[in-house]
C-alpha cells in the first residue's frame, strides 16, 4: 500500500482527482469499483459531505446518485437548490463493502482528501449528511438527532450544519410532524435562507 498522502502535494482539482481515483491508501481500494472523488461547482460556496460511495455510486464514481442521492435531490429541490449550486462529496472515498460505515483508519487515512477539496473550493458552508460526516467535523457535538438543523463554527469561518442522511428519510419515509423528514424540510429552509442572506450580504 501506499502512504497515506500529504495534503500539500494535492494542488488542484484535477491532479487530486487522479491521485484518489488511483488510490490504494487504504484497503477499500481492494473492494472498490471505481473511486468517487465528488463533483459540482468549484466555486460553490456550498458543500455538502456524505459518507462513502454506496452501490451505484461505485458503479458509475459519482456521488450521490442513486436512491439517497435522489432523495437529496428531492430535498434540495424543495428549496430550489440545484446540484450546480453545490459540491457534493464523501467522508471516504471508496465504497465500504455491503455499505458499512466506515472504519476509523479508513476515514483518517482519506481525510487529506477531503481536508484538500475543502482547502481549494473554500466553501462558506458545509452541510454534514448524517452522524458519519458530523461527528468527523464536530467529535464533541452531539448526536444527528440532537445537532441537525444548528449552525457550528468549524474552523477558518467556515460553518458546519448537521443534517439528516438522505438513506435515514428513505427507511423512514413519514412526514409527520417530527419524523426526520418533517425535521429535514426544515433543516433545507434554513440553509437557502443563510445561503440567501449571505448573497444579499455580498451583493449591497
Ligand atoms: N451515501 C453517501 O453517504 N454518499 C453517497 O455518495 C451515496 C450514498
Ligand atoms: Fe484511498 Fe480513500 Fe479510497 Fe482508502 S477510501 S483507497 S484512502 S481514496
Amino acid at each position: 500500500m501506499e502512504q497515506r498522502p500529504s495534503p500539500a502535494t494535492l494542488l488542484s482539482l484535477e491532479s487530486l482527482c487522479a491521485r484518489v481515483k488511483g488510490c490504494t491508501a487504504c484497503s477499500l481500494s481492494a473492494t472498490r469499483t471505481n473511486a468517487v472523488f465528488g463533483e459540482g461547482a468549484v466555486q460553490a460556496r456550498l458543500m455538502m459531505v456524505g459518507e462513502g460511495p454506496g452501490e451505484v455510486e461505485d458503479t458509475t464514481g459519482r456521488p450521490f446518485v442513486g436512491p439517497a442521492g435522489q432523495k437529496l435531490d428531492e430535498v434540495m429541490d424543495s428549496v430550489g437548490l440545484r446540484r450546480e449550486d453545490v459540491y457534493i462529496t464523501n467522508i471516504v472515498k471508496c465504497r465500504p463493502p455491503g455499505n458499512r460505515v466506515p472504519a476509523r483508519g479508513e476515514m483518517e487515512t482519506c481525510s487529506p482528501y477531503l481536508e484538500a477539496q475543502i482547502a481549494l473550493i473554500q466553501p462558506s458552508l458545509i452541510v454534514a449528511l448524517g452522524n458519519t460526516p458530523t461527528q468527523w467535523f464536530l467529535p464533541d457535538a452531539p448526536g444527528i438527532t440532537q445537532s441537525h438543523g444548528s449552525f457550528f463554527a468549524w474552523r477558518g469561518g467556515i460553518l458546519v450544519f448537521p443534517m439528516f442522511h438522505p438513506s435515514y428519510l428513505l427507511r423512514y419515509p413519514s412526514k409527520e410532524k417530527g419524523s426526520p423528514k418533517y425535521l429535514t424540510w426544515i433543516d433545507v429552509q434554513k440553509v437557502k435562507a443563510w445561503l440567501d442572506a449571505q448573497g444579499a450580504a455580498t451583493e449591497s
